[in-house]
């Protein structure tokens, strides 16, 4: 995923373009590049691989003073990773870093070679450069109304001009972008850990506004250059949340705050041991008469959804469907006012999800996010927020995020059992009370890290394993199976166990991993019964479960008893 800085100031302009790029090295990147105005030209420089390609670079003499520049770090969508694919892209007179898609490039692409442009490098973002220049007549603004009237997509551009050495300019369609306060100083940046060392104060750039920044100065337009007034953010995170703090990485850091942020997730929702949710404009009266519920959102965030679908339809008997929201935006979804759309997002950024959000509001059903990040699109543009406290995430694998998603979404289930008469008040305390031992329920687990590495080096050589379970334990595997695709690189998925029989079982072969999951009592005697399939084929199970059982067959890799997070997916059985 790619990242964007720019800063104007009075500092080096160089060092704090590599330093806020490094900030968001943990979004991934394959080439980086910057470019700074100095003395009347822009001069960019540009490296595939790691930062430090850029910077020794740099070092070797392609170094250059300014105080006006932008930066971006590139993960490669159009094209592949090369000095001549890294971003800035432009010309001597103007340069643009960006963050998304561009639709339509290859029209733009076409009808700009009729007019005698030529192309280097195969990315979207050179088209939009072309496109800059051609409309450029030396009123930036102007300039890029006419490119923003002409692309589609969602994309978030930085852009400086020559002859506004001072200035950066920055205009977003859907891909975020922030715009950094600082004394003396301004920034724009992808994501708020870029510019945390320098200031926690940010404007959040909406949809079609543009901003230009000088060093003392930030001005807002819509595209018919009419000021805008936006209202300042203060993040609430500090350098440390951006820091490793002693952690390896930060996805490990993350895994170890998943108790405190599921308590703090937890603590404000709940009031005389029940679920409280009025503070997050979810009123008993307004929650008690929608006939389905809807739960739209993309991988992780998703992979909540399912556990939610689960807990709630058990629990409160309404038919929850579950979307992934870049097929629920496209496929006409059948939803009327009478319906509750929850919308999930750690960012609440996420383009197919704020869409699918606008779609379910435009249809007229109510709308809840649950999301992180506090001011941020998708909690603005919905009903009712209930935010989650997990803190900055800035793995991109998300851990702390899933957990207290699915901690909100027992909870909601509790509250919308209680109000709808499906569970007793002394129920759903006792319900609650469970909810709120995960945390140290989790302490505890996090401290058996050597049954965790050892679990890993039974699987570091697999080319390809199957996680499978049923009911809760299948929408846990499904989380489960991502993150190690995501992380490891190897390829699984997650299967429903008792699905397996009708044709996927063909794959399993001598000594494959297999992960079952079977953690709820009123399903183990059927996962234990899909597990002996799998074994009778030659896998190598590894069972997790917290049931005790004597019907476990033998001869499995390992067997972890399991006390975890199951124990809050069990709480309904
Ligand atoms: O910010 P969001 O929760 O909307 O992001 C949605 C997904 O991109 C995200 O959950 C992704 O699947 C995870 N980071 C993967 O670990």
């Amino acid at each position: 995923m790619c990242g964007i800085v720019g800063y104007v100031g009075n500092k080096d302009c160089t060092e704090v373009l590599i330093d806020g790029l490094s900030k968001l090295e943990y979004r991934g990147y394959d080439s980086a590049g910057i470019s700074v105005l100095e003395n009347g030209c822009i001069r960019t420089v540009k490296a595939q691989g790691k930062l430090k390609n850029l910077e020794d670079k740099i070092s070797a003499g392609e170094c250059f003073k300014g105080t006006c520049g932008i930066g971006h770090t590139r993960w490669a969508t159009h094209g592949e990773p090369s000095d001549i694919n890294a971003h800035p892209h432009g010309n001597a007179i103007l340069s643009i870093v960006h963050n998304g898609i561009i639709e339509n490039y290859m029209d733009i692409k076409e009808s700009l070679k009729n007019d005698g442009y030529t192309f280097e490098s195969q990315t979207d973002t050179e088209i939009a450069a072309k496109l800059l220049d051609y409309y450029y007549k030396g009123d930036p603004v102007e300039a890029i109304i006419h490119v923003l009237g002409e692309v589609r997509g969602s994309f978030a551009l930085g852009i400086v001009f020559k002859d506004f050495e001072d200035t950066i300019f920055a205009v977003r369609k859907e891909s975020p972008l922030i715009v950094g306060v600082g004394d003396g100083e301004n920034f724009i940046a992808s994501d708020v850990p870029a510019i945390l060392k320098y200031t926690k104060k940010y404007y959040l750039l909406e949809s079609d506004e543009l901003a230009i920044l000088k060093k003392d100065s930030v001005e807002f337009l819509d595209l018919h250059r009419n000021t805008i007034e936006k209202e300042i953010q203060v993040a609430d995170w500090d350098m440390e949340a951006a820091e490793k703090c002693g952690y390896e990485h930060f996805m490990l850091k993350e895994i170890h705050e998943q108790p405190n942020a599921i308590k703090n997730t937890l603590s404000p929702r709940i009031k005389n041991g029940l679920p409280y949710l009025d503070g997050c404009g979810l009123d008993d009266e307004t929650l008690k008469n929608f006939n389905n519920i809807f739960i739209v959102a993309c991988g992780t965030a998703m992979h909540a959804g399912v556990v939610g679908k689960y807990v709630i339809e058990e629990l409160v008997r309404i038919p929850v469907t579950v979307d992934i929201a870049s097929e629920f935006r496209y496929r006409n979804p059948i939803i009327t006012e009478k319906d509750l759309v929850i919308i999930i997002s750690q960012s609440g950024e996420t383009a197919d999800t704020l869409a699918a959000l606008k779609l379910a509001k435009k249809q007229g059903a109510k709308t809840l996010a649950v999301v992180n990040v506090v001011g941020s699109s998708i909690a603005r543009e919905a009903d009712m927020v209930i935010y989650t406290h997990a803190g900055l995430e800035i793995s991109v694998a998300s851990t702390k995020a899933y957990s207290v998603q699915v901690a909100v979404m027992y909870l909601l289930a509790f509250k919308l059992a209680l109000i709808n008469d499906k569970i007793t008040e002394d129920a759903c305390r006792n319900y609650t009370n469970q909810l709120f031992e995960i945390p140290s329920v989790i302490s505890a687990y996090l401290e058996e890290k050597e049954q965790l590495q050892f679990i890993a080096s039974k699987l570091v050589n697999a080319d390809s394993l199957l996680f499978i379970g049923r009911g809760l334990d299948y929408a846990m595997s499904m989380e489960g199976s991502l993150k190690l695709k995501e992380i490891s690189y190897i390829h699984s998925e997650a299967y429903p166990a008792g699905e397996l029989k009708h044709g996927t079982i063909s794959l399993i072969t001598e000594n494959m991993p297999v992960i079952a999951v079977a953690t709820q009592k009123s399903l183990f005697e059927k996962t234990i019964s899909n597990i002996k399939e799998v074994k009778a084929r030659g896998a190598n199970v590894i069972l997790l479960s917290s049931c005790d059982s004597k019907t476990k067959p033998g001869m499995m890799l390992l067997i972890i008893e399991l006390t975890f997070l199951v124990q809050m997916i069990c709480l309904c059985h």
